[in-house]
């Protein structure tokens, strides 16, 4: 049986495949599926949309289908840009035009606490899902830091270090990320079950 992820992000794949052990099951993505239209992210909720992604691929292709869908919640802004994130400064989707924005909105603010947050939901070929969730909370800088990683990345400095997540090294971002929590959980959730598939 083969599990795909429901991604056509690079830089979400490459984590997920550092972060999550597979073992022994084939493992594709939406970029092998490029008949499959993109899935509308009209959500209101992380967990929303990553069920959307999750069970509209699954039934698509017929496999099992995990999906992630991340946003980073600043406390000051009410949670934004949260659901918002990817396109927090307009179409077409640009990390630089989003970090302006933010750093636009924050400019003067002391408060700068800030989280990300993923949902990772998995879905089996008939489109029944489950969800697990995953946070890391950090503050949001003055400027721009660092040329790892992708999108907020570069502003945000997670709890507990001095350095931005664009400038740890991606072994040090892949085990303390919103994501790698996340992944974390889905693992001892649902590690049997994918190992049985
Ligand atoms: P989505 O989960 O594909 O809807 O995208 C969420 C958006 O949140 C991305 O386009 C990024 O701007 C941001 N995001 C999600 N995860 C991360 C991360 O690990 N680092 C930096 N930005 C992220």
């Amino acid at each position: 049986m083969q599990l795909v992820i429901a991604t056509r992000n690079a830089h979400k794949l490459e984590e997920i495949r550092a972060i999550f052990d597979f073992r022994s099951l084939d493992v594709l993505s939406a970029f092998d599926f490029p008949e499959i239209p993109d899935v509308v992210e009209d959500g209101e909720t992380f967990e929303e949309n990553a069920v959307k992604k999750a069970v509209e691929i699954a039934k698509a292709t017929g496999c099992w289908a995990l999906a992630d869908d991340s946003g980073l919640e600043v406390d000051v802004l009410g949670g934004a840009p949260g659901v918002y994130s990817a396109r927090y400064a307009g179409e077409p989707c640009s990390y630089p035009a989003n970090n302006e924005k933010l750093l636009r909105e924050l400019s003067g603010e002391t408060n700068r606490s800030a989280r990300f947050r993923t949902v990772i939901a998995l879905s089996d070929p008939e489109g029944k899902a489950e969800t697990v969730s995953g946070d890391c909370p950090g503050k949001i800088i003055g400027e721009l830091r660092g040329a790892n990683g992708f999108g907020y990345d570069p502003l945000f400095v997670p709890n507990g270090f001095t350095e931005t997540f664009a400038e740890l090294d991606a072994v040090v971002k892949n085990r303390i990320s919103h994501r790698a929590n996340a992944l974390k959980k889905a693992h001892a959730v649902w590690g049997a079950k994918l190992a049985a598939l």
